[in-house]
């Protein structure tokens, strides 16, 4: 049975769309299935993966305000294992349209409910905020990736997130549902600098098993395939943030055969 991993944090630019690209990407090589929902206005997942935002007709966000079903608004791309549900900028009256739904928070769990078996891994790159949009991807997930930059500040914000993960754990038990942390991902570790190292240790002791021993490291790579809106795993397969990627996705594989 296919898995639903959302991949959030309310911190901007620690990695969360390019975990959610080169995840999807690296799982594809071993042949899995994957549906990569871009949840962000800023819709970069969907640029990244090669589909130009004036060639679709409908967003995640027309599926949200109920106006389309989720198999209306899928895309495929290049890539055969990967399929994308793309964002576009939010246009206007959408987003009232969507907080008016009196059960708002399960418009997405609801909508996912029937193409979830044909997925291995469905993927869920989160906005940098918790408002209802992320709620609604929490609320559709079996688990929640965390991508942590080794930067100063990391851990900051976590108790929120922490917080609202707990909040919707309650919401999900009233229906006999789970919501697991999934993985905590070290992202853009400076091998260079002893601060980096000091953030690895403080997150794996307050996380401990809950952390993927991959850390993706720091690479110019990295940034240039954003730059070219590709992922990393294809514009520098040999780069170390490329082969860190390719590694994630094997731990994500033998956890999930493991829960
Ligand atoms: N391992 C890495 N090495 C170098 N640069 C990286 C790495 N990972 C991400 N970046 C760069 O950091 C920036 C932020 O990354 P990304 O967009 O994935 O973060 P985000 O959490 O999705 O941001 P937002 O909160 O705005 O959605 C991007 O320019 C990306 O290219
Ligand atoms: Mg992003």
């Amino acid at each position: 049975m296919g898995t639903i991993l959302s991949i959030a944090n309310q911190k901007g630019g620690v990695g969360k769309t390019t975990t959610a690209i080169n995840l999807a990407s690296s799982l594809s090589y071993a042949e899995m299935k994957v549906l990569l929902i871009d949840l962000d206005y800023q819709a970069n997942a969907t640029t990244c993966l090669g589909i130009n935002r004036g060639s679709f007709t409908h967003s995640v966000f027309d599926c949200l305000a109920d106006n389309v079903g989720v198999e209306e608004a899928i895309l495929r791309t290049d890539n055969p294992y990967i399929d994308v549900l793309p964002a576009r900028t939010m246009v206007e009256g959408i987003e009232e349209k969507i907080i008016m739904n009196t059960n708002r928070d399960f418009i997405l769990h609801t909508k996912l409910k029937d193409i979830k078996p044909r997925y291995d891994y469905i993927l869920i790159d989160c906005p940098p905020s918790l408002g209802f949009v992320t709620i609604n991807a929490m609320i559709a997930s079996d688990g929640i990736i965390i991508p942590v930059q080794c930067e100063f500040l990391a851990m900051d914000g976590l108790t929120q997130l922490l917080n609202t993960i707990r909040m919707v754990q309650a919401k999900k038990k009233v229906n006999m549902e789970t919501l697991t942390i999934f993985g905590v991902l070290l992202t853009m570790l400076d091998t260079r600098s002893t601060s980096g190292f000091q953030v690895v240790n403080e997150v794996k002791t307050y996380f401990g098993e809950k952390v993927f021993q991959t850390i993706i490291p720091r690479n110019v790579s990295c940034s240039n395939a954003t730059f070219y809106g590709v992922p990393v795993t294809e514009f520098s397969p040999k780069s170390k943030s490329s082969l860190s990627y390719r590694q994630l996705a094997k731990e994500v594989i033998s956890r999930h055969a493991e829960n």
